[in-house]
């Protein structure tokens, strides 16, 4: 027996680290027929890691203060501008940290997208789906809070707008929002606890929310494109595998890391020569240190709260309140998280579904596009328009979902064992969703 198989054995003598390794990945049986989509969790794992090392070393440096320093530059901006032209290798950090954010959200919208084409939230994955659904919540304040960091006039800006959207919220609302932001408006005290809610409290349930959904994952196992339970199969008397299923390792593994390295390329193309994607990933108004006495003439979210901040807006005030917008805002997340009770369908797969699961779904990407356009517009009466209707869209493909998931069943029927993916298939599929998305853009752009 060599050295390191002894070593091992006296630590799995004492702590299950074979068994762990084992049940969660190396012996772990997934369907041997994943696809394209199926990269997209263990990059959400990778860009969740480079967020956690590279937040920790802009920690070393960083000041949360919002006072200004001697040359009236408040000392939480100036600490980034340090960062970036002081500290060695600052610039690259905070970059892979900037760019990181975007592509979490990149990758989680993907990831999300396959869950529903492939109807992964179904029975027996719902609580896969429910703390995923978690997860995207936690994401969502985690960037929120990143955001105010820096210090600059969208920070400030952007964090006024949403913090004084809780002060619609009938009785309770105006206090509300001063014990969020601990002061009357946006203010040290405010940044001090984003501060400590961004780099600790809500990494540790964001993380905590990860291994949850991993193991709710392992204990069921995984879907796949066809949407055939490898489970219910017989199992090969050879391998004792059922009869689609492969071990994660090495097959997986290697897969993975195809995906991982791509994504590298992708990645450190943006962080080395376009860290602001034309303004998208780092807006151009927060370069400016924050000024509570100028306003900036728009202000927009991040490109990737822009769909549900389209909503927020899309919906007039009623009853001299904007509590609706605000309650629409946040219904438009939450339903997400209904999916597995709203879809009445037997099928999971989108290849097996009938035409009405299909024209919805186009309908529905189509919404979700040009509401993320139309966010990070300026409005006009035409665009609010156009909001409107996208944002019924949107509602109605989850409010309608169990009248048109009934009786949707496609001309090919789900087959008893996983198929081979063609290429026809495949096209045919992107190419659709290619021409829903240009179509969507082209539309919002226009009005
Ligand atoms: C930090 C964010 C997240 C991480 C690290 C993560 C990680 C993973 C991993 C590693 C897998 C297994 C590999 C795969 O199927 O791609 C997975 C599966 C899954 N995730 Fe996530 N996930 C995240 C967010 C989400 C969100 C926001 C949702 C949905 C709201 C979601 C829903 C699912 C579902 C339904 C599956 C099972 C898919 C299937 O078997 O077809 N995840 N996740």
């Amino acid at each position: 027996m060599s050295k390191a198989q002894k070593l091992l054995n006296w630590v799995d003598a004492r702590f299950p680290l074979t068994s762990l390794w084992e049940s969660q990945w190396g012996k772990y049986v997934a369907p041997k027929n994943f696809n394209f989509w199926y990269f997209f969790g263990s990059l959400a794992m990778l860009v969740l890691v480079i967020q956690l090392v590279t937040g920790i070393f802009l920690t070393m440096n960083y000041k949360p203060d919002g006072t200004l320093n001697a040359a009236g530059v408040p000392v939480a901006f100036a600490s980034v501008e340090y960062i970036m032209r002081d500290v060695a290798g600052g610039w690259i950090i905070r970059y892979m940290h900037s760019t990181g954010a975007s592509m979490f959200f990149v990758v989680v919208y993907l990831h999300m997208f396959r869950g529903l084409i492939y109807g992964s939230y179904k029975q027996p994955r719902e609580l896969v789906w429910v703390f995923g659904t978690l997860i995207f919540l936690c994401l969502m304040a985690e960037a929120f809070m990143g955001y105010l960091l820096p210090w600059g006039q969208m920070s400030f800006w952007g964090a006024q707008v949403i913090v004084n959207l809780f002060g619609s919220i009938p009785v309770i609302g105006p206090d509300l929002s001063v014990w969020i932001r601990g002061d009357y408006v946006v203010s040290d005290a405010t940044l001090n606890r984003f501060f400590a809610l961004h780099v600790i409290a809500v990494p540790l349930v964001l993380l905590a929310l990860v291994v949850a959904h991993l193991m709710a994952l392992h204990e069921v196992g995984s879907n796949n494109p066809d949407g055939v339970e490898i489970k219910q199969q017989p199992k090969d008397p050879e391998t004792g595998l059922y009869l689609d299923g492969i071990y994660s390792h090495p097959y997986y593994s290697i897969k993975d890391i195809l995906g991982v390295v791509v994504f590298l390329i992708v990645f450190s193309a943006i962080v080395f020569f376009m860290p602001e994607m034309g303004g998208y990933f780092l807006e151009h108004p927060n370069f400016d240190q924050a000024d509570p006495l100028k306003t900036p003439p728009h202000i927009a979210p991040v490109w990737y709260f822009t769909p549900f901040y389209a909503i927020l807006r899309a919906v007039p005030s009623f009853l001299g309140t904007q509590v609706w917008g605000v309650l629409a805002m946040g219904g438009a997340v939450v339903l997400i998280a209904f999916l597995p009770w709203l879809d009445r369908s037997p099928i999971k797969s989108i290849r097996y579904r009938g035409p009405k699961f299909k024209v919805a779904l186009v309908l529905f990407i189509a919404s979700f596009i040009g509401l993320g356009i139309l966010g990070a517009l300026p409005s006009t009466n035409a665009r609010t328009i156009i909001a409107q209707i996208f944002s019924v869209i949107y509602f109605a493909f989850f409010l309608l979902m169990p009248f048109y998931t009934k009786n949707d069943a496609g001309s090919v029927p789900v087959p008893d064992r996983v198929t081979e993916a063609t290429t026809a298939r495949q096209v045919k599929f992107l190419a659709l969703v290619a021409v829903t998305v240009i179509a969507a853009a082209l539309f919002a752009l226009n009005v």
